[in-house]
């Protein structure tokens, strides 16, 4: 294989749609990586080529993204600290990009404190079954039950299906509008890059160069 341009293979990216994936690529302007067609909002393309960088890039749904990487289907990914843990695959995790801080935490109604303290068994509704066995089962040495839901979480509480929640809380207000609170905090969460454990040794180099980039605006 000889070295021009043209052989250079796609380095792909994944990135998990919406927020996350416009404060990437605000950020991968900053270090002068572009994708004009990605900025057209009414386009149902799903994938997006800079030819100049021999660059792909493709949005997923956020807690596919490590799927993607993990089978290499995407050499690099973006997605939350959140997702990451809670789909458990095997990539490496190179970056912190600083963004879309928020904190993973245990909430309830203030009434529910109590039942965090005796080891009793409670029932736990969350978008994030792992996270939440994880963290009652191995660093609490609670038994708990926990209820799978897929989003408006803070709902468990309300009606009665849950004692309290695992969720994200980022500003709050979801929480305060609907008479919950945090009652413990997990972990602190944000965007992180992954790369495929084959594509961080065969595309070392450029993999590199990307990260040092970054890392100077991050
Ligand atoms: C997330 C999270 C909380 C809310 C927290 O939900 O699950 O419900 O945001 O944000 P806040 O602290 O700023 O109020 P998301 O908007 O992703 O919707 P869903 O989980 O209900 O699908």
């Amino acid at each position: 294989m000889n070295n021009t341009t043209n052989s250079i293979r796609y380095l792909t990216f994944a990135l998990g749609k919406g927020r996350l994936a416009s404060k990437t690529l605000e950020l991968f302007e900053k270090i002068g990586i572009t994708c004009e067609e990605m900025k057209d909002k009414d386009s149902r393309k799903l994938i997006f080529v800079n030819e100049d960088l021999k660059l792909k890039f493709f949005l997923a749904k956020g807690s596919d993204v490590p799927t993607y990487v993990e089978y290499g289907a995407a050499d690099i990914g973006v997605v939350g600290s959140d997702t990451i843990m809670e789909e458990n695959r095997k990539v490496y995790e190179v970056l912190d990009l600083g963004f879309g801080k928020c904190r993973m935490c245990v909430c309830g109604p203030a009434s529910a404190r109590v039942l965090l303290q005796h080891h009793e068994m409670i029932r736990v509704a969350s978008k994030y079954p792992k996270i939440a066995k994880d963290y009652f089962y191995n660093q609490k040495h609670q038994t708990v039950d926990i209820i799978k839901l897929n989003g408006s979480v803070e709902l468990g509480p309300i009606v009665d299906l849950s004692d309290v929640i695992v969720d994200i809380v980022e500003t709050g207000s979801t929480l305060r509008e609907n008479g919950l609170e945090v009652l413990e905090e997990i972990c602190p969460l944000s965007a992180r890059m992954i790369v495929n454990q084959v594509s961080l040794k065969m595309e070392a180099d450029r993999i590199k160069k990307l990260l040092e980039a970054l890392k100077e605006v991050v």
